[in-house]
Formats: C-alpha cells, structure tokens, sequence
C-alpha cells in the first residue's frame, strides 16, 4: 500500500478548477520534488493531502485513512503529516523550545522535561541546539525555518510537505535549509516538495512530478525527467527557470 495515494481528484474554486484528475501515489521514503508554473496547482495539491482543502471528487489516502472522508479525524491525521510553509509561521512571543513544544505537550500531553528533551532532539537535528532558548525575533530568516521543521519533526510525522520553504530566504541561507532536507531525506523521511531549486530537486528528490493546468503533465525519475523532459510544457517551463 502507498502511503499517500491521491485518485483523480478534482479541486475547485467557484468556477475555477485547480485540481483537475489528478491521481499520484507516493511510497515510503520517496522525496518527491513538484515542480510547475506559478498557478499550476502545487500548493493546492499539497494542501489536500494534509486535508486543509476539501476536495470536490476523486479520493485523497494517506496510510490508508480517506483524508477527504467526513468521519476522518483530520487533527489526528495532520499530526502524523507534517507541513512546512514558505513564511515561517512561529510564534513571537513564544521562545524556540515553546514554539516547538506547544504541541507535544498540548495535543500529546507529554510533560514539560520531556518536550524540553525532545526539543533539543530535534533542534540538534537542524543544528540550532544552542537556540532553545532564544525568540524568533532573535534568529535569521533561514534559522527560523529550520525551527519550524524542528518543529513539525517534534511531532514525528510519517510524511513532511514543504511548500516553497527557501522561497522567501535570502539566497545566501537557502543552503542551510536544503541541508537539513538532505539529512531528513537520508533518514528515510518520505517528503512532498514544491520547489523552485531545480539543483536541489535533481539531487535530492527520486521523483519528479510537473504540474500543469491543475495535471499531472509528466513525471519521472528526477534526473531523467529534468534532463530530457517529454512534453514542450516542461521543457519551457525548464528553460525558462534555468536561464
Ligand atoms: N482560496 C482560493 N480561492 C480562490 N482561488 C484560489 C484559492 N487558492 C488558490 N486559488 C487559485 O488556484 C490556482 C492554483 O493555486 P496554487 O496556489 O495551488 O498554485 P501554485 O502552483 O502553488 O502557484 P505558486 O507557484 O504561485 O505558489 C490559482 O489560479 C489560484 O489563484
Ligand atoms: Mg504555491
């Protein structure tokens, strides 16, 4: 069974269809790089994974729970996928260690040693141990992000989903938070990625999905696929961020 397993699904706003028949199914431990134009629908197909869209037909699974079925618990769910936004999304007035063990504690209702534990755990995981007791206002934008995947990893997701992440960095911390992407990916963390970071999806992702128009257009092994892509759609697309 996949882990995730999208059967065309069909996602509209109003009369605008975003989603139109896409169907896609992610193993374990695969990193799947989507790649598209700016209104192809990658944010969008992220989102229903995680059950924050509701979906207008088809079927999203996730390790076999019918994400978009009335009775599933999404709460329960979403703590078991992660996601991860372009704007980092952390608490000011809480410090790292707060931001990161709000959940534990509150949804899990682990004790405060132990979040306290696990929030060096993760921290360490994104090399920023020595900032659990700093304030985001205290920290680089790509510092913050790499706490807000800490925080996401506090949960112990079976899945993480970036959208964008290193979008709003400044170019020169953008290698930062690849880095930690490319230790989680060697960890065996299956992830679902929109990226702009052709470099980074080439050597990272297994797989490479092209939206367009709310489609799958193409997709393949990430090397392949980016170097000999089969559609004109893709091959634009390509040359025009390569160039
Ligand atoms: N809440 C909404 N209400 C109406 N239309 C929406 C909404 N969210 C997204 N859309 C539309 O759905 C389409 C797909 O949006 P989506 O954000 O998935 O694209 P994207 O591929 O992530 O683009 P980008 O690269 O700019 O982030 C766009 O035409 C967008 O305007
Ligand atoms: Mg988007």
């Amino acid at each position: 069974m996949s882990l995730v397993d999208l059967r065309d699904v069909v996602k509209r706003y109003g009369p605008l269809t975003v989603l139109d028949g896409v169907s896609l199914s992610v193993e374990k431990g695969e990193i799947i790089a989507i790649i598209g134009r700016s209104g192809s629908g990658k944010s969008t197909l992220l989102r229903c994974v995680n059950g924050l869209e509701p979906i207008q037909g088809g079927a999203v699974t996730f390790a076999g729970t019918v994400v978009n079925d009335p009775g599933t618990d999404l709460r329960k769910l979403r703590q078991q996928v992660g996601i991860v936004f372009q704007s980092f999304n952390l608490f000011p007035h809480l410090s790292v260690e707060r931001n990161i063990t709000l959940a534990p504690t509150v949804v899990k209702g682990m004790d405060r040693r132990a979040a306290r534990e696990l929030a060096r755990t993760v921290l360490r995981k994104v090399g920023l141990e020595e900032k659990i007791d700093a304030y985001p206002d205290r920290l680089s934008g790509g510092q913050q992000q790499r706490v807000a995947i800490a925080r996401s990893l506090a949960m112990s997701p079976q899945l993480m989903l970036f959208d964008e992440i290193t979008s709003a960095l400044d170019p020169e911390l953008v290698g930062e938070v690849l880095k930690v992407l490319e230790e989680m990916a060697a960890d065996g963390m299956t992830m679902m990625l929109v990226t702009h970071e052709m470099g980074f999806a080439r050597k990272v992702a297994s797989r490479v999905v092209f939206m367009h128009q709310g489609k799958v257009w193409e997709q393949g092994p990430a090397a392949q696929t980016l170097a000999r892509p089969r559609t004109p759609e893709l091959e634009t697309f390509l040359s025009a961020v390569l160039h």
